[in-house]
């Protein structure tokens, strides 16, 4: 990985250790700030990201702009819903409280944390990131950021388990019905650059498409649904095998959806 982990220039020794601990998770060096600009530091390292980490967590610099945990849409979605309005992800997905997830593109976790709200204390959610350095931002945010006005928030975040690896493995290794709902939010085909709040990770993040075999996979370890979000009109519902798709009349996502029936033991179907 062609990174680097340094702090800010005045900063506290605790920090400074943070950062030697991030660098060595990343098994990237770590590079003590000293009088350096970020610009000089680029430029002597020959870097395009650096992590900067900071009194309020890590922050990425990227060539798209800094990268640091937010709630973006969570907090917002989560409160249209306590108000009674409808969420197309949450529609989507079936969700009830008690549910398990398994979302396979954690990415910055707004998705994992409106699912991890609505299946509550007794569910499940389970977020696998591929790339080490989301990962990293991801589950630092979700166990330390606080809102202190919306606690309920707070212990949502807390409940999102990560796991840095492809989804490819983990599905391949899971048994069947291991989860009510798998979900896929890739890097979409055609971004939508202008509204996304994914701009920032885009030189991270992993962009492969899903594949079939993905698919097929995420149907055995789904007892109920497997869901895909994609940009309305993707043609990638149709190659992914989705026949159906909800999304709102006028939003330019959809997600598209496999009902999935729980697989008996030798492989039938009840
Ligand atoms: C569009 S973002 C997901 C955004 C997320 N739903 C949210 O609400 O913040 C897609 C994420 O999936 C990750 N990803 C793509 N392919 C993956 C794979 N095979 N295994 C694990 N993560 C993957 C990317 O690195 C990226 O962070």
């Amino acid at each position: 990985m062609n990174l680097i982990v340094t702090t800010a220039q005045q900063t506290l020794p605790s920090i400074i250790q943070q950062a030697k601990d991030i660098a060595d998770k990343l098994a990237v060096p770590f590079v003590p700030r000293n009088h350096y600009s970020l610009a000089a530091l680029k430029e002597k390292y020959e870097l395009n990201e650096l992590i900067v980490v900071t009194t309020t967590g890590p922050i990425v610099h990227t060539p798209a702009g800094e990268y640091f945990f937010h709630l973006s849409m969570a907090e917002l979605r989560i409160k249209n819903l306590l108000n009674g309005n409808h969420d197309h992800m949450v529609t989507a997905m079936g969700l009830m409280p008690d549910m398990s997830v398994l979302d396979c593109t954690l990415g910055l976790a707004t998705d994992a944390i409106v699912a991890s709200f609505v299946i509550g204390e007794k569910g499940m959610i389970i977020g696998l990131e591929s790339s080490p350095v989301i990962t990293l931002i991801t589950s630092y945010g979700l166990q330390n950021f606080t809102l202190d006005s919306e606690p309920y928030i707070t212990k949502a975040l807390r409940r999102v388990k990560v796991e840095n690896a492809d989804y490819s493995d983990q599905l391949a290794a899971l048994p069947d019905n291991s989860f009510d709902v798998v979900y896929f939010d890739p890097m979409f085909r055609d971004p939508i650059l202008k509204s996304s709040n994914v701009n920032p990770i885009r030189t991270l993040a992993n962009m492969q498409p899903v594949t079939p075999e993905a698919i097929s996979q995420a149907c055995r370890v789904a007892k109920q649904k497997v869901v895909v979000k994609e940009a309305a009109g993707s043609s990638e519902f149709a190659r992914l095998g989705m026949n159906t798709t909800v999304g709102g009349k006028y939003s330019s996502i959809n997600y598209g959806i496999i009902e999935c029936k729980p697989k008996m033991a030798g492989g039938g179907q009840p």
